[in-house]
C-alpha cells in the first residue's frame, strides 16, 4: 500500500573510484529490482547516475534553503532538480548538532525543495539524554510538527520521514525493533492529525541507526517500519543488498 525502500546514506565518504565500484556492484547484485536510493557526495551525482541502473536512485545529502545566487559553496534545490535528481536528505541530526541547522532552516528547505520537485526524507530523532528523560516521543513530535504545519496535504505525498535516534546512529546500538515501532506508529499518528488517515497510510517512514544485515528483518517485520535510511551499512556492497533484500520479504 505504501512505497517500501531502503536508503544508503554514504556521508562524507568514498573517493570517485570506490564510488564507481560500490554503485556497480549494486547494478550486479540487485537482480530483483527493489527500488533503493543512495545519497551520495554531491560532487559524484552525474557520474554514478551516469552508472546506476534504473532501480536505484541517486540522490543528494543535503540541500541550500537559499533560493540562488551569492551563497557560496551551496548547492540548490533548482540545481538538483536540473540533475534529475529525486531524493534529498534534510534535518539530518548531523546537520543538526553539527551545522546548527535549526527547525526553521529545516522547514525552509523542506519548502524549497518540493517547489522545485524533490522528494524529501525528512530526518528527525533524540538524543540520548531525551531517550533516558522520558521525553522522546514529544521531542521528535516537535520536529515534526514544525515542518507538518506549515505544508500542505499534496506535499506530504512527496515526503519520506526517517526517524533516527541519535544515540544509535554510527553506535552499533540499534533501538529495537519494539523500541522503534512505538515512535514510528506516534510519528504516523502526527500525520494523520495534520492531513488524515488516508495521507498518513501512505507515508513511508524509515528507521535508521546502525541498521545491519543481522536487525534489519526484525525492524521491517514492524508494521509502520517500511524501510531503512543506512549509514555505516551502505557503504559495503554486499550488506546494504542484503538489507534491501529483507525489507522485500
Ligand atoms: P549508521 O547506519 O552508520 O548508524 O548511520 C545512520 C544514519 O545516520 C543514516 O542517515
Amino acid at each position: 500500500m505504501r512505497e517500501k525502500i531502503v536508503i544508503g546514506n554514504w556521508k562524507m565518504n568514498t573517493s570517485i573510484s570506490e564510488a564507481k565500484q560500490l554503485v556497480e556492484e549494486l547494478n550486479k547484485a540487485n537482480k530483483n529490482n527493489t527500488k533503493t536510493a543512495v545519497l551520495v557526495p554531491s560532487l559524484y551525482i552525474n557520474a554514478l547516475q551516469n552508472l546506476a541502473n534504473k532501480s536505484i536512485h541517486i540522490g543528494a545529502q543535503n540541500v541550500s534553503s537559499f533560493e540562488k545566487g551569492a551563497f557560496t559553496g551551496e548547492i540548490s534545490a533548482a540545481m538538483l532538480n536540473s540533475m534529475q535528481v529525486e531524493y534529498v536528505a534534510i534535518g539530518h541530526s548531523e546537520r543538526r548538532t553539527i551545522f546548527n541547522e535549526t527547525d526553521n532552516i529545516i522547514s525552509e528547505k523542506i519548502k524549497i525543495s518540493l517547489e522545485n520537485n524533490l522528494k524529501p526524507i525528512l530526518c528527525c530523532g533524540e538524543a540520548l539524554e531525551v531517550r533516558k528523560a522520558g521525553d522522546f516521543l514529544d521531542f521528535v513530535g516537535k520536529q515534526i510538527d514544525f515542518v507538518l504545519e506549515k505544508i500542505t496535504a499534496n506535499d506530504m505525498k512527496n515526503i519520506i520521514i526517517a526517524y533516527e535516534p541519535i544515540w544509535a546512529i554510527g553506535t552499533g546500538e540499534t533501538a529495537s525493533a519494539a523500541q522503534a515501532q512505538e515512535v514510528h506508529i506516534y510519528i504516523r499518528n502526527i500525520v494523520k492529525k495534520h492531513f488524515g488517515n488516508e495521507i498518513a497510510d501512505k507515508t513511508t517512514i524509515l528507521y535508521g541507526g546502525s541498521v545491519k544485515p543481522s536487525n534489519a528483518a526484525e525492524l521491517f517485520a514492524e508494521q509502520d517500519i517500511d524501510g531503512a535510511l543506512v549509514g555505516g551499512a551502505s557503504l559495503n556492497a554486499q550488506s546494504f543488498i542484503d538489507i534491501i533484500n529483507a525489507n522485500n520479504g
